[in-house]
């Protein structure tokens, strides 16, 4: 009986010579060898005195030791608890009193006190369980927050310890209070809001929030909290994991940028010239101004790199490109769009202004004399096609292929000017 009922339980019953040196050897054996959580000693016979010995073997305490929740049940049948001391001292955590009056009532009191060591063993089998999922939630590697909504204003009950090194506050400066400490003024009220409601709802939530850490310090907090409900279907506490996304941000927004920049000039490239163009359409709507579209093609390009090669054309290039820069303006945006082509768009800028604007990067490029590394080589020129007009009379689609074919007539005139192709 008393077998079946710890099995039950999923216990495994050993019998032992208890007491004796080959039992104490055994039980060691025993336990070093299985994942053993508790023991339960009974004393059918011969009192405490043995059971001091077995418990103060040192293997013995090392399997203790290693327990998150050592669990030592000792049923003594020692009159007058004397030895309950010694024996809680020798690593024993439950000293339980069975009376032996031999026989078959014994025999009964014994089955009914193995029967409470089963059942307290199977408890706290399940806080051995809760412990060690503490210690794993402890030691991992995410910050976690595990808050209580069914406390007024959904204060924290707990936090690891990656949470402390993530905000630098100490779990006893945590606990008690609603996480929202951690947001500040650069925080994005409308993210909170919209924290704030699902979480009302009991919905699942991830964002990413700007909060400060305990010396102040800003971080992108990339913040996913899911709701855990209780065996009444209620939300009974949120767990909120919390990771440091800075660096990750700081990494994608290097990466746009280098998405939106030509790599040998450094200049804005095809892509953001494009998105340039929205925007200019854009605000000559809103202002009911004109804007302009400069089309740059370099003249004899192509001998520089036939005859010097790729590495010194692309000298050229970046020479070219930063005379250009030089002279732009502002309010006039520069992208290099392919080999040796350019453009330049132009806030508020007529046909006249455009021309005129062109004419001046002519002038920057020529006045520089040679460019690239051949100081041999005549200074760069180029010709200019320009075009304007007013959205949503024209589109800036349309202003670019206008440009374009503006840069034919120059090509056609020769090179080396400035001419604009007229609106119909
Ligand atoms: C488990 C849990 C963890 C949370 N962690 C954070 C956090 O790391 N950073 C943050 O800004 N807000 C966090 N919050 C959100 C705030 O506690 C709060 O719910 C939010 O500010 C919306 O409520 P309020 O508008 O009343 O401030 C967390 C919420 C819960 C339930």
């Amino acid at each position: 009986m008393v077998t079946g009922e710890l099995e039950r339980h999923g216990h495994e019953v050993v019998a032992l010579a208890g007491g004796t040196a080959s039992g104490a050897t055994a039980l060691v054996e025993l336990l070093v060898r299985q994942d053993v959580h508790g023991l339960v000693l009974g004393v059918p016979a011969g009192g405490p005195l043995p059971l001091l010995r077995l418990l103060g073997d040192p293997a013995l305490a090392a399997w203790r030791e290693a327990q998150a929740v050592p669990l030592v049940i000792v049923l003594t049948d020692e009159p007058d608890g004397t030895g309950d001391l010694a024996l809680l001292e020798a690593g024993a955590t439950h000293v339980w009193h069975v009376r032996s009056t031999g026989g078959a009532a014994g025999a009964m009191l014994m089955d009914v006190a193995l029967q409470y060591a089963a059942a307290a063993l199977a408890g706290e089998g399940l806080e051995r369980e809760v412990s060690l999922l503490r210690r794993m939630l402890d030691t991992a590697r995410a910050a976690f927050c595990i808050s209580d909504p069914g406390l007024p204003d959904d204060p924290v009950v707990y936090v690891n310890g990656e949470f402390e090194r993530l905000t630098g506050y100490r779990r006893e400066e945590v606990l008690g209070r609603n996480c929202r400490f951690l947001q500040g003024p650069g925080t994005d009220r409308a993210v909170v809001r919209a924290l704030g409601e699902a979480l009302r709802e009991g919905q699942p939530v991830e964002v990413e929030v700007l909060n400060y850490r305990a010396d102040g310090r800003p971080f992108w907090n990339h913040l996913a909290i899911d709701p855990v409900h209780g065996s009444d279907g209620r939300v009974s506490r949120f767990v909120g994991v919390q990771t440091d996304v800075t660096q990750r941000l700081a990494e994608l927004s290097t990466a746009e940028a280098a998405a939106l920049e030509d790599e040998l000039t450094r200049l804005p490239n095809r892509r953001a010239l494009l998105e340039e163009l929205r925007q200019a359409e854009a605000r000559a709507l809103r202002h009911e101004e004109p804007v302009a579209v400069l089309f740059i093609d370099l003249d004899g390009f192509k001998e520089v790199n036939d005859s010097h090669g790729h590495a010194a054309g692309d000298e050229v290039l970046r020479d070219v490109a930063l005379r250009l820069r030089s002279s732009v303006r502002s309010g006039e945006f520069l992208a290099r769009v392919g080999g040796d082509e350019f453009v330049v768009v132009l806030d508020r800028a007529d046909d006249d202004a455009a021309v005129a604007a062109g004419r001046r990067l002519l002038d920057a490029l020529e006045a520089g004399g040679p460019a690239g590394a051949h100081p041999d080589a005549a200074a760069p020129r180029a010709s200019i096609g320009a075009a304007s007009g007013a959205p949503p009379r024209v589109t800036l689609p349309e202003l670019v292929a206008r440009a374009d074919a503006a840069l034919y007539r120059a090509k056609a005139a020769g090179g080396g000017v400035a001419t604009a192709l007229p609106g119909a």
